[in-house]
């Protein structure tokens, strides 16, 4: 990465404004369901506190739209730090104004404080100059850590790198590294595997990484549009008629570079898509058209599977199929389970496919599984994230 990080800067007895993702998954109750993020942001962390500088948290949680909202509070992620630190981790009413600004001013070396949600002003997301100013106004330093909102250019992210020195974190710099070398030196054979819902997300990392893959395999919802370019029957599944144009160009694609892009041949169907639902399994040339393809089929599980095992380098991205229903989760939990034994370096995108990891308790088995959701598809799509291009330019 060409960027400065917190080891480029001095610190020392200063007060560091870092601005986190704790945007966490959380229950009806309030409970956090996973706490990747949080664990992600640790050394960061701890490398602040081990140089003395006081530490400010900022972050978003959920889309509260500019509206303070209690179920959206900082408060949980905050406690959950706490816990994981060690450390008594104090939060505020607000992220901005006079009686933050109080707090801060009483922070000592080695505190840690978290703000309140920054997305209870409108002014966070429009990227506000004056609201950027006013949590500039609480630091001297501005450190970005929070890749999985790195694509906003949002004032906390982009904007207040105009008005302090402005470094990048620990984890915004694993990401960077990571994600970064699946494009730039891939290891071969490569795999990615897609699912998800939509074709329309992916597209622009589809098409980027098509260049860089030996192998694409293709399942969940999204694979229905590819079949039904094929000239398949889908029956009712989501077919997004506006991305049929580009499936059929990335297969042409796919066809001209080598790349080997396997869809699945067989599925597990059913009639609708709810608890009670009964999945069938049928051949890829055998849906009826009155049932909507839910999972990938056994026979499409071990073909992908033979494929991962002969890669050196695999990213995933996507549900194979629809992960909460446990009926229709075999591929995609048979697949997530078969990563750490492969000889290869693993990747997996962030958002839901990163909580299916942390669920079945394989996140310290592969070899990276990133924060970002968006964030990682948008990177991996080619684009500059803005909050990476704010940051300070490493100096050569
Ligand atoms: C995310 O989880 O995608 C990030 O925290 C960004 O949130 P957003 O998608 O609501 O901008
Ligand atoms: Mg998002």
């Amino acid at each position: 990465m060409n960027k400065m990080t917190v080891r480029d800067i001095d610190v020392t007895g200063k007060k560091v404004l870092v601005r986190v993702d704790y945007n966490v998954p959380m229950d009806k109750a309030g409970k956090i369901t996973d706490d990747s993020r949080i664990r992600a942001s640790l050394p960061t962390i701890k490398y602040l506190i081990e140089h003395k500088a006081a530490v400010i948290l900022l972050s978003h949680m959920g889309r509260p739209k500019g509206k303070v909202n209690n179920d959206m509070r900082m408060a949980p992620a905050a406690e959950r730090l706490s816990q994981i630190l060690g450390e008594k981790v104090g939060t505020t009413a607000d992220c901005i104004g006079p009686e933050v600004e109080k707090a801060v001013k009483g922070l000592k070396p080695g505190d840690v404080l978290m703000l309140e949600n920054l997305r209870f002003h409108n002014e966070e997301e429009a990227g506000d100059a004056g609201f950027a100013g006013a949590l500039a106004k609480l630091g001297e330093v501005y450190v970005n850590d929070a890749f999985g909102t790195s694509h906003r250019a949002h004032a906390s992210i982009s904007g207040i790198a105009r008005y302090l020195p402005a470094v990048a974190g620990f984890l915004l710099e694993k990401e960077i590294n990571t994600l970064g070398g699946l494009l730039e030196k891939p290891e071969h054979p490569f795999t990615a595997l897609f699912g998800g819902a939509k074709v329309s997300d992916k597209v622009a990392v589809l098409k980027n990484i098509m260049g860089k893959v030996d192998c694409l395999l293709i399942g969940g919802g999204m694979a229905a549009t590819f079949l039904k370019e094929k000239k398949y029957e889908v029956g009712k599944s989501l077919v997004e008629t506006e991305s049929l144009g580009v499936a059929a160009d990335l297969m042409q694609e796919a066809a001209k570079k080598n790349v080997r892009l396997i869809l699945p041949v067989d599925a597990v169907v059913a009639d609708t898509l709810d608890e009670k639902a009964e999945g069938t399994v049928v051949t890829i040339d055998a849906v009826p058209g009155d049932k909507m393809i839910l999972d990938i089929g056994p026979k499409t599980t071990v073909l992908f599977s033979k494929e991962l095992e002969k890669s050196k380098m695999v990213f995933w991205n996507g549900p194979m199929g629809v992960e909460e229903i446990p009926q229709f989760a075999q591929g995609t939990e048979t697949l997530a389970k078969l990563l750490p034994k492969l000889k290869a370096k693993t990747i997996v995108g962030g958002g839901s496919t990163g909580e299916v990891i942390d669920k079945l308790g394989l996140a310290d088995k592969v070899t990276f599984v990133s924060t970002g959701g968006g964030a990682s598809l948008e990177f991996l799509g080619g684009d500059i994230l803005p909050g990476v291009a704010a940051l300070k330019d490493k100096v050569k």
